[in-house]
């Protein structure tokens, strides 16, 4: 376990199209609002599956994690395929939001932390680790709606790690 902590400075540059979204991000901080009124958990991102048609926000809010997906997260995951980390699909029936955000800003912390689900996955993938990012709370929070809607799509689930 000697190598957790390495990698873990890792900070990734957000990519130009991340930038846009970025200060696309700003002007939506109220419609964000009242996508994720209730922040401790993730019963908005759940909600939003049995209602296929989404409203104005949301689509913009999609919009922004799309591109923060593609700039940031594409080159190591797919919605349905292994790339060099899990297929995301499904992620927000496995995970809880706040287990995710505090992953995706620095995945070795939870590691380190002895979290189990976190060690297990970090062990079936540790040739790669996941790099920490600046992402704030709200971005992230449109990269799993982005997720989720994709993840709705059609497909199969498939989990990243089994417990137990
Ligand atoms: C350099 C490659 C790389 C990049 C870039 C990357 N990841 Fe990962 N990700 C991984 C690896 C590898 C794992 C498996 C865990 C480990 O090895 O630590 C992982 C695991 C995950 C998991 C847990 C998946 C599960 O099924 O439980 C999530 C969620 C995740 N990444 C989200 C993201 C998001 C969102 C981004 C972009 C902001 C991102 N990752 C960028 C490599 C990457």
């Amino acid at each position: 376990m000697g190598g957790i902590f390495f990698a873990a400075t890792g900070l990734v540059t957000p990519l130009a199209d991340a930038d846009a979204a970025r200060a696309a991000t700003d002007k939506l901080a109220l419609a964000e609002q009242s996508l994720c009124a209730g922040s401790g958990g993730d019963s908005t991102i759940q909600s939003l599956e049995n209602r296929p048609p989404v409203s104005p926000e949301q689509a913009v809010a999609i919009a922004a994690g799309d591109a923060l997906f593609k700039g940031n997260c594409a080159q190591c995951h797919a919605v349905n395929d292994v790339v060099v980390g899990p297929a995301l699909a499904g992620l927000h029936k496995r995970r809880p939001v706040s287990w995710l955000i505090p992953w995706i800003k620095n995945s070795s912390k939870v590691v380190a932390s002895g979290d189990e689900y976190a060690v297990k996955l970090f062990n079936q993938y540790q040739k790669q680790q996941m790099p920490s990012f600046a992402l704030s709370d709200q971005e992230i929070r449109q990269i799993l709606a982005y997720l989720e809607v994709e993840s709705n799509s059609g497909m199969t689930k498939t989990s990243a790690v089994a417990l137990n």
